[in-house]
């Protein structure tokens, strides 16, 4: 397992309890939905097919049962909904306190080179797409599955024929489902750099609205905004056909497939290998079989963007500070205003020119020094080594007590 995924698993940690409680309740949601039918086969098939003396009240005991399965099935449901929810929303609030104080030790170098539109979309946007998928993943995958062969195995066993059948269509569904749930997931990547474009040029005109007013410059920037806004609409446009491609197709594949199943399920009832009840508990789970393929779509696209938020929070996660304190660091207790700089050369980044090439000076404690020099020949740069807002490349400087 690589480091990002252990990370990327190690915030469950704290959560481990809740996460076993959410995959029990899974475990009783797919159990459940899959006893459903089978109590409704029992009803249509052994009570109703030869009606003993009791029928009646066997039939008031399996309603009994049904409700009693539909109310842990809510239950369960409710809990998922809930603690599931709960659990990401806090597994979010922990990565989110990680990267913010993972910002404040990072220097000014890095502040230099960064946009705060985009920090901030990673503290907010993709940490929300992770949650998602921290709460939904797992459940996503134990229901699907489970479901999925449940319904199979008890398929195969009421007519071999008709699952065969279905079985046909189950690949076709899939991968109709996997190429258009592709479609979706690049025209909502789209999207999403599209409203950080739209963030972008809000950011540019409010910081400059100064600028703006005083050079009368509102028409060119609300220029520029309907063309920002209306490239976001043309991707819109796209993830909204995408989106119905594959909500309505899955649909109407599903409707396809109910068709197919009574015609072919009838014809076996005209030639007496299969009866009514057979056929109707048989219409149920290939309901219930379908549902997996329709949350499996759903779980790649959750996982897709919740990875994709997660290599973005990592990457700026994984930035070491480039400033650190050496191991025998001394605390600095009594500032008394001594400023020394020895041999110093600085430059902002690698492949630029120095700013500063072996600076040697001396201030003492309450003397008073002007730097003066053309724009652009390093005063504020100087001044911005005192604090240490930037890490020197060679030599000392130092302010000392
Ligand atoms: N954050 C930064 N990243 C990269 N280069 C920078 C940065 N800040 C300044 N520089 C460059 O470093 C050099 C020194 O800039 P500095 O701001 O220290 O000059 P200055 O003497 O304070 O100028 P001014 O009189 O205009 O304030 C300039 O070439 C400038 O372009
Ligand atoms: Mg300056």
């Amino acid at each position: 397992m690589n480091a990002r995924r252990k990370k990327f698993l190690s915030y469950y940690r704290p959560y481990w309890r809740l996460l076993l409680a959410d995959m029990i309740c899974a475990l009783i949601l797919s159990a459940t939905a899959l006893a459903l039918p089978l109590c409704i086969r029992i009803i249509t098939k052994d009570i109703l097919e030869k009606p003993g003396p009791d029928a009646l009240n066997q039939i008031f005991a399996m309603g009994a049962l049904m409700l009693a399965l539909i109310a842990v099935y809510t239950l369960c449901d409710m809990f998922v909904g809930y603690q599931g929810h709960v659990m990401g929303a806090l597994m979010e609030r922990d990565m989110r306190s990680e990267l913010f104080e993972h910002y404040q030790k990072l220097s000014f170098g890095f502040y230099d080179e960064q946009k705060v539109g985009q920090l901030m979309t990673r503290l907010t946007n993709d940490s929300f797409d992770m949650s998602e998928l921290y709460h939904h993943g797992p459940e996503d995958i134990v229901i699907s599955t489970l479901n999925f062969i449940g319904a199979l195995i008890i398929l195969v066993n009421i007519n071999r024929e008709l699952t065969f059948i279905v079985l046909i269509f189950v690949p076709i569904m899939a991968a109709y489902a996997f190429v258009f749930n592709r479609q979706m997931k690049r025209a909502m990547r789209i999207s999403k750099d599209r409203i950080g474009d739209i963030n972008t040029q809000v950011e540019d005109t409010l910081a400059g609205i100064r600028t703006v007013k005083s050079f009368s410059n509102e028409a060119v920037e609300t220029q520029k905004f309907a063309t920002e806004n209306d490239r976001l609409v043309e991707s819109r446009r796209q993830e909204i056909r995408s989106e119905t491609y594959f909500f309505e197709g899955l649909i109407g594949f599903t409707q396809l497939l109910t068709l197919v199943v009574v015609v072919f399920g009838a014809v076996s009832i005209v030639q007496a290998t299969l009866d009514l009840a057979d056929l109707l508990t048989f219409l149920l789970y290939v309901g219930i079989l379908i549902e997996p393929i329709k949350r499996f779509g759903n779980f790649t696209r959750l996982y897709q963007e919740g990875m994709a938020g997660f290599e973005r929070f990592m990457e700026v996660l994984e930035v070491a500070p480039d400033i650190k304190d050496a191991a025998d660091a001394v605390e600095l207790a009594q500032v008394q205003g001594h400023v020394s700089f020895k041999n110093v050369t600085f430059k902002y980044k690698p492949g630029v020119e120095d700013v500063l090439q072996k600076l040697s000076l001396e201030i003492k404690a309450g003397e008073f020094v002007a730097l003066v020099g053309a724009s652009g020949v390093g005063k504020t740069t100087l001044c911005s080594l005192i604090p240490r807002f930037y890490e020197v490349q060679a030599g000392r400087s130092c302010s000392t007590a």
